[in-house]
C-alpha cells in the first residue's frame, strides 16, 4: 500500500539492519547466551533473576513498584531471596514440579514474588486477572486442577473452594481474619521460610505458564507455554523492545494477560532491565506522572490506552516532562494511523505496533526502531519467524491479497498444549506446517503486514479477548433470558464493544431496568469487561436449523450489511 513512511529512529538500537539479520539469523545462536546451553536443564526464574547475581546487576533495581499507597524498589538480589523464600513456602506445602499454582491478586510486588517462586520449584503458574468473578475463576481452576492459589482477602470470596476438589492450599496476602483450614498467611509463611532454595531444574519443554484465553466456542482454553519460550522473550526484548542496560521499562499490561507476563516479567528481567510496575487504575495524569517520576525510557502499552490518552487532550501531556522516553510500543488490537501521528506530535516518538497472541507466547510481527514504519501496519516478522498470508488450503497468496495470517511452526515460544484438550490444539495446526492465527491480513510488496480482522467471532474490546460463547452462557443463566447472541460492535475508543441480542422468557418485558440488571449479572458473575455495553431485545434470534445462533447474521443486522447465505437458517 502506498502510505507515507515515517523514517527510522535515530540513535543506537539492538537491531541494526533488519534485512540482513532476517536473512542470517538462527535461534540456536540465542541459546548460547543461557547458562543451560551446556546442561540442557533450565529454569525461567533462574535465568530472569538469579543469573544476574554474579554480575554487576546484582544490586540494580529490578522492580520499581508504585500505587497510591505503596512505593517500593527491589533489586535482583532481593527478588532472588524473596522468590527463594516463596519457593520454600510452596515446597513445604508439598507443591512440586508440574503442579498448577494460580495467582489471583492485584499488581503488587507479592504477585511477582509468587510467580518467580512458583517457577523456581518447577510448578506451572496460572495468572488470573483480578477483575475475574466467580464463574471465570471456577472455570480456570477446575480445568487446570490447580492445587494452590495465592490471593488477597478481597478476592477470596470469588474462589469457590468447596467446588474445587483439587485445590488444597489458599495462600492469602494480607490476611486479617482467622485462617480456615487449607488457608496460609503469605506473610507468616514467608517470615519462617529459608532464603536458600534448591532450584528445580527442568527440561526446556517442561510446562511454565498457563494463560487462559477465549475462542469463539466453548469455555476458555488453557494455553500452555514452556521454559523454552525464554529464547524468544529474551531476543524480542532486544529487537522489539530495544532493551538496553540503562533502560527503565514500563509495560502497562496486567500479568492476567500474556503481555503482562511475557513482556511484563520475562523479557525485561531476562535482559536485566529495571521494570516499572504500576498498581491501581488508569488515569492519564497518573500514567504521565509515572513516566516523569521514574524517567521511563521504554513504554509498552495498548491502542485503547493511547486512544484514551489522546482523548484526554494535548494539554495534559504538556504538564509533564516526558523527555526520558526513547521508545514507545503498542499491542493487542489495531493501532489507528491517527494515533501514530498523534504520538509523533505529542511525544515526538513513533508508536511501534506489533502483533502476536496468547498462543504465540511472544512477539512475531513488529515495527522496529531501526526501520521506517507505515502507520496502520503491524510491521514485519521477527527474524527467525516466517509469517505468511495463506488460503484455506495452505497456499501462500501474492502481495496485497487478503487471507489467513499464518506462521510456519517452530518459533521458540509457541504454545505446546491446550490444557486437557488436544483436539482444540490440533485445530490451530489443521494446515500442515502452519499455525493458523484466526486473524485475516495481507502483506504488501515491501513485506509489511496489515491486519484486517478476526476470521472467527472472537471479540477484542480494549485489547481484551472475549469469547462470545462465554458471555452468552452467562446471559442465559439470567432468569429473564431465553436466548442470547453476542457480537463485537465497532467502537472508536475500545476497538469493539460487546453487544448482546437477547430474546426474553415468557412473562418478561424489555425495559431499561432489565437491561441494567442483565448487565450487572454478567459483571458480577463473569467479569466487568465481559458485560455487554449494549443490549437489544428481539422476539426471535436468527438460528440454524440445528439451533445454533447465527452471530454472523446479528453482525450484519448491526452493521446494516447484507446477511449473506441464509440457507441454513430456520424459518
Ligand atoms: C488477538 C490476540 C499478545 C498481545 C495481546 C493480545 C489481536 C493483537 C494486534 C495488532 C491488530 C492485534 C489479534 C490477535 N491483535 N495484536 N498489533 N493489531 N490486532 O493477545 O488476547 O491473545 O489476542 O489480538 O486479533 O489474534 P490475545
Amino acid at each position: 500500500m502506498n502510505v507515507e513512511k515515517i523514517p527510522a529512529t535515530e540513535g543506537r538500537f539492538n537491531l541494526e539492519n533488519y534485512d540482513e539479520t532476517y536473512a542470517n539469523f538462527d535461534w540456536k545462536d540465542v541459546e548460547k547466551q543461557f547458562s543451560w546451553y551446556e546442561t540442557g536443564k533450565v529454569n525461567m526464574a533462574y535465568e530472569a533473576i538469579d543469573r544476574h547475581l554474579s554480575t554487576e546487576r546484582k544490586d540494580k533495581v529490578a522492580l520499581l513498584y508504585s500505587d497510591l499507597t505503596r512505593e517500593e524498589a527491589y533489586t535482583f538480589a532481593q527478588l532472588s531471596e524473596l522468590s527463594n523464600k516463596f519457593g520454600n513456602v510452596l515446597r513445604d506445602l508439598g507443591i512440586a514440579k508440574g503442579d498448577r499454582v494460580f495467582v489471583f491478586m492485584p499488581r503488587t510486588p507479592e504477585l511477582y514474588v509468587s510467580v518467580l517462586g512458583t517457577l523456581k520449584v518447577g510448578a506451572i503458574v496460572g495468572p488470573l486477572f483480578e477483575a475475574f468473578m466467580e464463574a471465570a475463576v471456577r472455570d480456570r481452576l477446575e480445568n487446570s486442577e490447580a492445587t494452590a492459589i495465592v490471593t488477597t482477602p478481597a478476592l477470596l470470596p470469588r474462589i469457590p473452594v468447596s467446588e474445587l476438589p483439587a485445590l488444597k492450599h489458599v495462600i492469602i496476602v494480607g490476611a486479617k481474619e482467622e485462617l480456615a483450614e487449607g488457608q496460609v498467611s503469605f506473610e507468616e509463611a514467608m517470615a519462617k521460610a529459608s532464603s536458600e532454595l534448591e532450584i528445580e531444574w527442568v527440561d526446556r519443554e517442561d510446562g511454565m505458564i498457563l494463560h487462559y484465553t477465549s475462542g469463539s466456542t466453548g469455555k476458555p482454553k488453557g494455553v500452555l507455554h514452556v521454559h523454552n519460550a525464554m529464547i524468544q522473550h529474551y531476543q524480542t526484548g532486544k529487537w522489539v523492545l530495544d532493551l538496553q542496560e540503562d533502560d527503565v521499562y514500563w509495560c502497562t499490561a496486567d500479568p492476567g494477560w500474556v503481555t503482562g507476563t511475557s513482556y511484563g516479567i520475562f523479557a525485561p528481567w531476562l535482559n536485566g532491565v529495571t521494570n516499572v510496575i504500576r498498581g491501581g487504575r488508569f488515569t492519564p495524569e497518573d500514567w504521565y506522572k509515572t513516566i516523569e517520576k521514574y524517567k521511563v525510557t521504554v513504554w509498552y502499552s495498548a491502542p485503547t490506552a493511547f486512544r484514551m490518552l489522546m482523548g484526554a487532550g494535548d494539554e495534559v501531556v504538556k504538564r509533564f516532562d516526558l523527555s526520558s522516553l526513547r521508545h514507545v510500543l503498542s499491542v493487542g488490537e489495531p493501532l489507528n494511523p491517527e494515533v501514530v501521528y498523534w504520538g509523533l506530535r505529542v511525544f515526538n516518538h513513533r508508536i511501534h505496533d506489533n502483533w502476536w497472541m496468547t498462543e504465540t507466547g511472544g512477539q512475531l510481527i513488529s515495527n522496529y526502531r531501526s526501520m521506517p514504519i507505515k502507520p496502520g501496519s503491524m510491521g514485519k516478522p521477527v527474524p527467525g519467524v516466517y509469517a505468511a498470508i495463506i488460503d484455506d488450503q495452505g497456499n501462500e497468496l501474492p502481495p496485497n491479497r487478503m487471507g489467513n495470517l499464518a506462521i510456519r511452526v517452530g518459533w521458540p515460544s509457541m504454545m505446546r498444549q491446550i490444557w486437557n484438550n488436544p483436539a482444540k490444539y490440533a485445530e490451530y495446526f489443521s494446515i500442515p506446517g502452519w499455525y493458523v492465527s484466526g486473524d485475516s491480513a495481507y502483506k504488501d510488496e515491501e513485506g509489511y503486514f496489515w491486519f484486517q480482522g478476526r476470521i472467527d467471532d472472537v471479540i477484542n474490546t480494549s485489547g481484551e479477548r472475549v469469547g462470545p460463547f462465554e458471555v452468552e452462557s452467562k446471559l442465559v443463566e439470567h432468569p429473564a433470558v431465553a436466548e442470547a447472541g453476542v457480537i463485537g460492535k465497532p467502537d472508536p475508543l475500545r476497538g469493539e464493544i460487546i453487544k448482546a441480542f437477547i430474546s426474553l422468557r415468557a412473562g418478561y418485558e424489555p425495559s431499561e431496568a432489565l437491561m441494567d440488571d442483565i448487565r450487572k449479572f454478567v459483571k458480577e458473575g463473569l467479569a466487568a469487561h465481559a458485560a455487554p455495553r449494549e443490549i437489544e431485545f428481539r422476539d426471535k434470534l436468527p438460528k440454524t436449523r440445528s439451533g445454533k445462533i447465527m452471530r454472523r447474521v446479528l453482525k450484519a443486522w448491526e452493521l446494516g450489511l447484507p446477511t449473506g447465505d441464509l440457507s441454513t437458517m430456520e424459518d
